[in-house]
């Protein structure tokens, strides 16, 4: 087998650049997967970061499948007490921040349901070396941040499992942070050896493309380098107007008074005055000059306002969507019927070419 490339990250930058522009020009082409664990409810970091791009893609027409991803919840932790929960929260806050998965191009649904898609791990599973598992990079930054000493063979795997969530429905754009891009180019790999090996190079699979963010990195508001809700540094979309206050109110600033835009050498302040740039769609740099020598205490004054102005639509339909428990189980039995759907042609598709027919 090939050695796997990663290529350069700037080469993987401008290819998403292009790709970007011909989704706008050319939305039937494309069909898009996108995916997180269900670990918890979602946070601005995510809102700016990823799912606000997605919310994009969307509004083009993409066909689109947002798999919530819950067996790759039990690699690094052993709870799963609050699985079921914490989907349904992730749905809640996808549709409040704008996916509707009612325009019959959008799918939202637990990978544990789809068992046709499940299944293609196991033929993915013979086209990968265990040397090529135990290199990724991801995985092995994972292992490390779990702090546990046993790890489950699911950890290794789960990269492979991943590519069978993006390829069961021939997946050909992934909306992706960096830290993902190993992930995508293992599923490239899989799909090439697959052509090549079982299908005499006929394209069964497409070699998916991953699609970069073009948001800023958010920074926690303790000002380290990544927003999260395990480090009680994030501001989630769930929280209410008065706990978004309090919790602006303990930001880590610096003691300059005059407030400048300067990511360098100001990282906290001017990360506080990008999340404001981001609820206002004013340059940061405007919104330190209005601030001017007003301080920490105007900043994070202009924050919260801006912030939970923001957020109050959203907000709104949060909360009524909690209410409606019977909706949001809706949307994913739907979701799941459209992906066994399509899982099951495919690995009909699958079972062909394998030779596995009977
Ligand atoms: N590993 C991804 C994360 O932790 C979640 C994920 C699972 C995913 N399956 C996917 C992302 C398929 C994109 C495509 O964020």
């Amino acid at each position: 087998m090939d050695k796997i490339d990663y290529g350069t990250f700037e080469a993987t930058m401008e290819r998403s650049r292009k790709l970007e522009d011909d989704l706008v020009e050319n939305p039937v082409k494309y069909r898009v997967l996108t995916g997180d664990r269900p670990t918890g409810r979602l946070h601005i970091g995510h809102l700016f970061g990823s799912v606000q791009n997605r919310v994009r893609l969307h509004k083009l027409g993409v066909y689109t499948f947002i798999v919530i991803a819950d067996y790759q919840v039990l690699t690094d932790r052993n709870t799963f007490d609050s699985i079921s929960e914490n989907v349904k929260q992730l749905t809640i806050d996808y549709i409040s921040a704008g996916i509707d998965p009612t325009d019959g191009k959008t799918f939202i649904f637990p990978h544990s349901h789809v068992p046709e898609l499940n299944q293609l791990i196991l033929p993915f599973l013979t086209l990968v070396t265990k040397a090529e598992l135990d290199r990724n990079p991801t995985v092995k930054e994972e292992i490390q941040a779990s702090g546990l000493k046993r790890i489950n063979a699911g950890m290794y795997t789960y990269p492979v499992h991943q590519a069978a969530d993006i390829l069961f429905c021939k997946g050909n754009v992934v909306p992706v942070g960096k830290d993902q891009l190993p992930h995508l180019e293992l599923t490239r790999v899989i799909a090439r050896r697959f052509n090549e090996r079982f299908a005499s190079k006929k394209s069964v699979f497409p070699e998916p493309q991953p699609l970069l963010s073009r948001s800023p990195l958010i920074l926690g508001l303790d000002g380290s380098q990544k927003m999260s809700k395990s480090r009680n540094n994030a501001v989630m979309l769930s929280a209410t107007e008065d706990e978004t206050a309090a919790f602006i109110k303990k930001a880590k600033t610096d003691i300059a008074r005059v407030i400048t835009y300067d990511p360098e050498k100001r990282p906290e302040v001017s990360n506080l005055l990008l999340l404001i740039s981001l609820s206002t769609g004013k340059a940061p740099e405007t919104i330190a000059e209005e601030i001017g020598d007003g301080g920490a205490g105007k900043l994070k004054n202009v924050l919260t306002e801006s912030l939970n102005e923001y957020l109050r639509p959203l907000r709104k339909r949060r909360s009524e969507l909690e209410l409606n428990a019977d909706y949001i189980k809706q949307v994913l039995n739907n979701g799941v019927l459209e992906a066994r759907k399509i899982a099951a042609e495919t690995l009909e598709e699958v079972r062909q070419v394998m030779n596995m027919k009977i």
